[in-house]
């Protein structure tokens, strides 16, 4: 497996490729790797000839200076992770390589982005569709894979692809979570003991909201209020949202009729953590 960190290096690579008419399968991650991207990696591996991971801590998708200096870096453990599972090339480019000076070329979404962490973290969006954009525009690859635990990147990104006509696959998988249910995330690792024991809050709210849907409630208010009296039974928590949307446009819905997605943003401490299910 080769480690490129340079763009025009990595293109090259991406030239052979092309030109051996061999397929690309593209796994972008920020690092800190867990088995949330293992399983993209994995499905990555299987249905494409040649795998690329990237692995790069995007700044321009931080809202919140503190969340970035904390967010954990393991360059050389998840290197050996990518390896294990048999990529052929990580790409692990600096900051100098993507954001020149001078850079001044974002792509922005409209919409799609004015609901859940949209609406919360001003920016976040548009840093995903610029360094994604980049990533595909580099990387070129046949198919791209994405985990349904950030549920409304998925949904921007299938946007910006189509919007876009970038001729990329994107598939989304479902979320891995943790023997007690806990999605898992690279931010996981911030969480003490207690803080973790509280996090579990999260997913009990979304499977009450689960079983709620089950036995036909189809009110959002209604579910909203089990879930909410859920998580601040818990300690340590701060609710971001808890909202009920339509799984395309994800705009709220006040009572569930098609596919809709329970989604939850709440901090646990100092740590923010997202999940969802999907009620359909
Ligand atoms: P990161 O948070 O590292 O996540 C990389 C990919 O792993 C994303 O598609 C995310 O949804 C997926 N993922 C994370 N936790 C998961 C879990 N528990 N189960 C399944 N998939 C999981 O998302 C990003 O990085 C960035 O925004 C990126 C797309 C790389 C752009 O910078």
């Amino acid at each position: 497996m080769d480690v490129i960190t340079n763009v025009s290096e990595m293109q090259a690579r991406v030239l052979s490729i092309k030109d051996r008419k061999e397929s690309i399968g593209f796994v972008p991650t920020m690092g800190a790797l867990h088995e949330g991207h293992v399983s993209l990696v994995r499905s990555a591996r299987n249905e494409n000839d040649e795998l690329i991971v990237s692995i790069y801590l995007n700044p321009t998708q931080f809202d919140n200076k503190d969340d970035f200096d904390n967010y954990p870096h393991q360059l050389d453990k998840d290197i050996e992770i990518v390896e294990r599972e048999d990529a052929d090339v990580v790409f692990a480019p600096g900051t100098e390589e993507m954001y020149p000076e001078g850079f001044c070329t974002y792509v922005t979404q409209g919409k799609l982005i004015d609901s859940l962490c949209g609406r919360l973290r001003p920016g976040h969006f548009n840093g995903v569709t610029t360094i994604v954009t980049k990533l595909f525009n580099i990387i070129r690859p046949d198919r791209a894979y994405f985990g349904q635990k950030d549920y409304q990147q998925s949904i921007v990104i299938e946007k910006l692809v189509a919007d876009l006509n970038m001729g990329v696959d994107v598939k989304v998988l479902p979320t891995v979570r943790g023997e007690d249910g806990l999605a898992l995330s690279s931010r996981n690792k911030r969480l003490n003991p207690e803080e973790r024991h509280s996090a579990l809050c999260i997913y009990g709210s979304l499977l009450k909201a689960k079983s709620m849907f089950a036995s036909n409630v189809k009110d959002s208010k209604e579910i909203i209020e089990e879930m909410t009296s859920i998580i601040k039974k818990a300690k340590h928590t701060r609710i971001d949202y808890i909202s009920i949307v339509n799984a395309n446009t994800l705009e709220d819905v006040s009572s569930i009729n098609g596919k809709a997605v329970a989604a939850v943003a709440v901090w646990i401490g100092n740590t923010r953590l997202i999940d969802n299910l999907i009620l359909e």
